[in-house]
């Protein structure tokens, strides 16, 4: 583990300059393929004998600089690059509750993951439950024999509920199963899960991490905290000997530290495809040596914000747990101690007799915004805005946005790196003249 702080980890760790022709900066290997030195070589490789490059499906070299730097953010043991958030929350789920596993799930998520949740994974025999997350009992009420993992986010996305880390992880290891955090909100900067008992993080690195809104890309980090081997019998991807790995069960041959990753790359990526490019993956590098910068900067101008947007008259509630009267307030502060994540939402104050009519009234005041831009993403260095009922949400039933403290008037924002007067002088035009 790096002894180097968190600055100079996300500018250095996985990248020796001078090999082969001295770029400063991580190379973009764009190739499909690699070339073997000999078969004896080549067979080695497939036989996941050694590690090295054979096809970029598998993985690049530019990839394993951002697996190696995000996986010393996060203070695990290994991590799987892939093309997006979402492929990163699907290969996670399917390599541990595969074969008719189970999922508990907080109720406040991203949409694309709900969605996967609740029909794909359904589809493919995983079924998940969704729980409020915060309420322990029925966490613990809704684990089964056949749960194979707890998951929640950070920050729930879009009404920033702050998750009380430790404790649902303490739940999670009563049942003998990992809890999966999806760390985008929260970036590595913000919040180091480890230290408060998640086991695995799944990243979109679409936002903070890439920062620029140009990348897509994925990753899943294994901590290495939790003890697959307590109870073999749950995991027979990692505990049965496979003909795909030599008859050798991949927990024998890669251990604690790398059996996780290796099931991620070799089977679930390699078997569905869902790689990264090697230029996104220099795009998310590029994002990340920056990212301290930028989300703490991110945290300050959110706050700022969300001050002036819970003063005015033409605002209602204001999701933001560094406002003192925020439910969330005492856990942000105990969790979140660089700053609360910049990613929340707030509700018009007249929202109208039904959601028609906040769709109506949101929409004006949407329309109005001239620096800030109505686009679907978060963690972009440009302020976003989106509407989360007709947008990012709307594959939800009333029942599900409602359980995720969605209504039609609610508008979520994602705070960027502009001058914050600039910021608050567009919202309060837009908010006047609507
Ligand atoms: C919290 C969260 N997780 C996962 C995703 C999915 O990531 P991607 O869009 O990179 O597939 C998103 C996308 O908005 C997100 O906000």
């Amino acid at each position: 583990m790096t002894t180097d702080g968190f600055a100079t980890t996300q500018l250095h760790t996985g990248y020796v300059p001078g090999t082969p022709q001295n770029t400063v900066a991580t190379p973009i290997y764009q190739s499909s393929a690699y070339q073997f030195s000999s078969l004896a070589e080549a067979r080695e490789l497939f036989a996941l004998r050694r590690r090295g490059n054979i096809y970029s499906r598998n993985g690049t070299p530019t990839q394993a600089v951002l697996e190696q730097r995000i996986t010393a953010l996060e203070g695990g043991v290994g991590a799987a690059a892939v093309g997006s958030g979402q492929a990163a929350t699907a290969v996670a789920a399917l390599a541990l509750a595969g074969r008719g596993g189970h999922i508990v799930a907080a109720s406040s998520l991203y949409g694309g993951t709900v969605d996967l949740f609740d029909t794909t994974l359904a589809d493919l025999g995983i079924e998940v439950t969704f729980v409020d997350q915060d309420d322990l009992a029925a966490w613990r009420g809704a684990v089964r024999p056949t749960t194979r993992l707890l998951f929640a986010e950070t920050v729930a996305n879009p009404v920033a509920q702050v998750l009380d880390i430790r404790a649902v992880a303490d739940i999670a290891h009563a049942a003998g199963v990992p809890l999966v955090l999806d760390n985008t909100v929260g970036t590595p900067y913000l919040i180091r899960v480890r230290d408060h008992g998640a086991d695995i993080v799944v990243h979109s690195a679409t936002k903070f991490i890439g920062g620029h809104g140009t990348s897509l890309g994925g990753l899943v980090v294994d901590l290495g905290t939790f003890d697959f081997a307590a109870d073999p019998a749950k995991w027979p991807a990692l505990f049965e000997p496979h003909w795909r790995f030599g008859d050798v069960a991949l927990w024998d041959a890669f251990g604690r530290t790398g059996a996780l990753t290796t099931l991620l790359k070799s089977r679930f990526v390699a078997d569905l495809g869902p790689a990264l490019s090697p230029f996104n993956a220099f795009q998310l590098l590029e994002g990340l040596e920056t990212l301290d910068l930028r989300v703490g900067r991110h945290a300050a101008s959110g706050l700022e914000i969300a001050r002036f947007l819970a003063d005015h008259p033409a605002v209602g509630r204001v999701f933001h747990p560094g406002l003192p009267d925020n439910p969330y307030a005492a856990r942000a502060a105990e969790y979140y101690p660089r700053g609360v994540p910049s990613v929340f939402a707030f509700e018009l104050a007249d929202p109208g007799a039904d959601d028609e009519a906040a769709f109506a009234r949101v929409a004006r005041v949407v329309d109005a915004l001239r620096t800030i831009k109505l686009v679907a993403n978060i963690g972009d260095a440009r302020t976003l805005v989106c509407h989360p009922a007709s947008m990012t949400h709307n594959h939800m039933t009333p029942d599900q946005l409602a359980a995720a403290g969605i209504s039609w008037a609610t508008i979520r924002i994602s705070v960027g790196l502009e001058d914050t007067g600039d910021l608050i002088a567009d919202l309060d035009r837009a908010l006047r003249e609507a």
